[in-house]
């Protein structure tokens, strides 16, 4: 979810909304504000994107305000509707709350507000928290730091995740904010304050921003300014930071969709994560190391662990850390990976990659491999955030913020960062592939350029993309690293345009799914080099002639040069001559164009897919 708050002398609902705008991405099943004014809380909530709440907010304006607080959903607890939509609002309407995360203890503590005669009116999980603070609020002794105080006694039985911001009618200079395992970060300008869920908010307005840790309380008031304390009301000093993304990076820029100017960013993504870090002698430079050469020479194993398209980085990484290190890897989907007890110890490196440093399945994850005493290193697009707070070492991909859902430059930038800790790893370790790590080194500098070459010819794509637009099923097909691109470009289709899409292994195809082919059934088809080992080439030809044989529809993904394929194939998209192994840096792209214009041809929001949400902070 996102959450935005505001005080200080502008006119609080217009920077509250805009920084709801610039959030979106972070949930919009529904969105709401409230802001105090006249003595009480005025608000408006809408299901729906939040055109629908501005679109209700111009009907019937609020009143005018300079202290405001805003949400945009991505449901768990209680459906999508006007009623669920946060704010919400003590039962004698003094409180309001916003609220990102799950109160797991709810359910007991909705009984004991109930027993004392509450009636609830929605169906969350928040709901309980503004009926406990207006009660502790008013068992709270009069004085300075009241609603703090309320707000550190509610913290205290919450069980869970959470990040809530809340103001009172009685308190119209304050609002309070809490966290824990969910982030919130502080904007502080000339005289007013920002809250935001990450630092997007409010990059419009200030670039000075304060770190919350875990388990604490920040107080923003007009006179008494910025208090942060632990949950007991020790006083703390938030880390301060300057953000130094562009506010101009998170607009458009002239593009039809976020999605495009991401894809079209991507050979700058890629240059940034490489620059200062491919130094003459080879090092890597990681941003904040707390591993020494000593404990990277001493590992035995190494485990990625990440979620959705992250995973996929992940799947790259094994290819190549195993062939340049002959470490073994293992990848995990980080849902699944604490819950099956994996091996772990002090030898063992767990590499978690996140975009945006937040989703909580990759973070207990992180969390289980540390108290397994394992090593953590973080590949992370976001500057602070949590995943590589946590972590022993970190490399953060230098992708700029991503605003569509869906991944894509970021994605690119982790498997470079993928490449480069596989690099560094077998540079420590002084491993036998030593001349050809070397030679991949230089390799890896033309990769900007590379990419920047697949987006001049992406017209045909978008062409094919328009003739796709009906297709009910596509599937993707692909071997060594061209295996996890497929999966990713199935996964693009699903997320964006919500075709069924499958990715398979080319080669267990026959074991099974070859049976899905029917008459006109659309198979893409990711070919890796000709100059690939073991033939895999030509095993991959063999596998286009097979499906189509059965009546595919066949879309190459091949190599310039390569015409070992012109006989089967329907359409053919060229990339250039990569390296087996960074080929996925190539092939990667005209699968997210692909589906970014199959999904626009269908009507749909390419940016905020439905269902979907950027940033999942819950299990
Ligand atoms: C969500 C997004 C995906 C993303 C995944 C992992 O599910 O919708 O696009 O790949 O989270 O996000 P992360 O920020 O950890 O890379």
């Amino acid at each position: 979810c996102g959450i935005v708050g505001y005080v200080g002398p502008q006119n609080a609902l217009d920077v509250v909304l805009e920084g709801l705008r610039r959030l979106e991405y972070r949930g919009y099943d529904s969105a709401g504000v409230a802001v105090l004014a006249e003595g009480g809380q005025a608000t408006a909530k809408r299901a729906g994107k939040l055109a629908n709440l501005e679109k209700a907010l111009a009907d019937s304006p609020l009143p005018e305000s300079t202290i405001g607080i805003g949400h945009t959903r991505w449901a768990t607890h209680g459906g999508p509707t006007d009623r669920n939509a946060h704010p919400h609002l003590s039962a004698d309407g003094k409180v309001a709350v916003i609220h990102n995360g799950i109160i797991e203890n709810f359910a007991a503590l909705r009984a004991e507000c109930e027993t004392a005669g509450v009636e609830f009116a929605s169906e969350t999980d928040t709901e309980v928290t503004a009926h406990l603070l207006a009660a502790t609020y008013d068992a709270t002794p009069e004085g300075p730091g009241r609603l703090a105080e309320a707000m550190r006694a509610v913290s205290r039985r919450l069980e869970g995740a959470f990040t809530l911001v809340a103001s009172h009618a009685d308190e119209p200079d304050t609002l309070v904010a809490s966290r824990r395992n969910s982030p919130l970060v502080v904007g502080v300008g000339d005289g007013e304050y920002f809250l935001g869920s990450d630092v997007a908010a409010f990059i419009a307005h200030t670039r000075d921003a304060r770190e919350l840790g875990q388990d604490q309380v920040v107080e923003l008031d007009r006179d008494r300014g910025l208090t942060v304390t632990d949950f007991d009301g020790t006083v703390v000093e938030p880390t301060a930071y300057t953000v130094d993304w562009d506010a101009a990076a998170a607009e458009k820029g002239g593009h039809d969709w976020f999605m495009l100017k991401e894809i079209a960013e991507q050979p700058q993504a890629v240059a940034d994560t490489l620059l200062g870090r491919l130094g003459d002698d080879g090092q890597l430079v990681l941003d904040e190391v707390r591993l020494t050469d000593q404990d990277l020479r001493d590992i035995d194993k190494v485990f990625v662990v990440s979620c959705g398209t992250s995973f996929h980085a992940g799947l790259i990484a094994k290819y190549a850390i195993e062939h340049w290190t002959r470490i073994p890897v293992e990848v995990e989907v980080a849902s699944e990976f604490r819950y099956r007890d994996p091996v772990l110890d002090r030898s063992t490196l767990v590499v978690v990659i996140s975009q945006s440093g937040e989703t909580m399945d990759t973070l207990m994850a992180l969390r289980h491999a540390k108290d397994q005493k394992a090593r953590v290193l973080a590949i992370c697009n976001v500057n602070g955030s949590t995943i590589p707070r946590e972590s022993d070492a970190v490399l953060y991909t230098h992708a700029g913020p991503e605003i569509a859902v869906a991944s894509t430059k970021s994605f690119l930038a982790q498997i470079v960062a993928c490449y480069l800790v596989g690099l560094f790893l077998a540079q420590i370790r002084g491993i036998k592939y030593a001349d050809e790590v070397a030679a991949i080194v230089e390799d890896i500098r033309g990769l900007p350029q590379a990419v920047e070459q697949v987006l001049t010819q992406m017209e045909p794509v978008r062409e094919l993309g328009r003739s796709l637009a009906d297709a009910d099923t596509i599937l993707f097909l692909g071997r060594h690293v061209g295996f996890p691109v497929a999966l990713e470009g199935a996964l693009k289709l699903k997320e964006l345009a919500y075709i069924h899409a499958e990715g398979f292994a080319a080669g267990e195809l026959k074991h099974g799914p070859i049976a899905l082919i029917d008459q006109g059934t659309p198979v893409v088809v990711v070919v890796p080099s000709p100059r690939s080992r073991e033939s895999v080439h030509g095993k991959v030809v063999s596998n286009i002639q097979e499906v189509r044989a059965r009546g595919a529809r066949t879309i190459v993904i091949a190599e310039e040069g390569d015409d070992d394929v012109l006989p089967y194939a329907d359409h053919v998209i060229r990339v250039p001559r990569t390296p087996t192994l960074l080929a996925p840096i190539v092939t990667t792209v005209p699968l997210q164009v692909l589906a970014c214009e199959i999904a626009d041809t269908r009507g749909y929001d390419v940016d905020q897919p439905r269902n979907l949400a950027k940033s999942v902070t819950v299990e």
